[in-house]
């Protein structure tokens, strides 16, 4: 297993810890690594009573790199579940990854054993939502 990835591993691993999962108990941590940076950086679920106000732990891991960093490209990302075969990212958490991650993106799906596959952003998400075209 590349080092990197590895690192990563234990970044996401570290970060489930952390996870505020009362209502589902399904506790997931993520390691975005960007291009050109050396920081990974951690996200967990955070739950709400309100169900639909929970943030999937890959994009609390999106939106803190796009809070600390502004627009980067993304290297990989891991996300650590507890189940085996791993779990792979949600549609919704796809989606927004589909802004920052090129097609060939390795998304590193992992427990707590270790990383366990890896699989391109195109094949999770081959057709993301792209109405709009960026204008900054
Ligand atoms: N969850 C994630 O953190 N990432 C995903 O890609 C799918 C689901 C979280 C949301 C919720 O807190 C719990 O897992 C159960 O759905």
């Amino acid at each position: 297993m590349d080092k990197l990835v590895e690192k990563a591993w234990h970044v996401a691993l570290k970060a489930r810890e952390n996870a505020h999962a009362p209502y589902s108990h399904f506790k997931v941590g993520a390691a975005l690594k960007l291009k050109g940076m050396d920081e990974i950086i951690p996200g967990c679920n955070v739950e709400n009573a309100s169900f639909g106000a929970t943030v999937c732990a890959e994009r609390t891991a999106i939106q803190c790199s796009v809070a600390n960093h502004g627009k980067t490209d993304f290297e990989f990302i891991v996300v650590v579940t507890d189940t085996d075969p791993a779990t792979q990212p949600c549609a919704l958490c796809l989606q927004v990854m589909s802004e920052f991650a090129h097609p060939d993106m390795p998304v590193y799906l992992a427990n707590l054993k270790g990383v366990q596959s890896s699989i391109t952003f195109k094949e999770l998400l081959p057709n993301p939502f792209n109405h709009f075209e960026p204008n900054e």
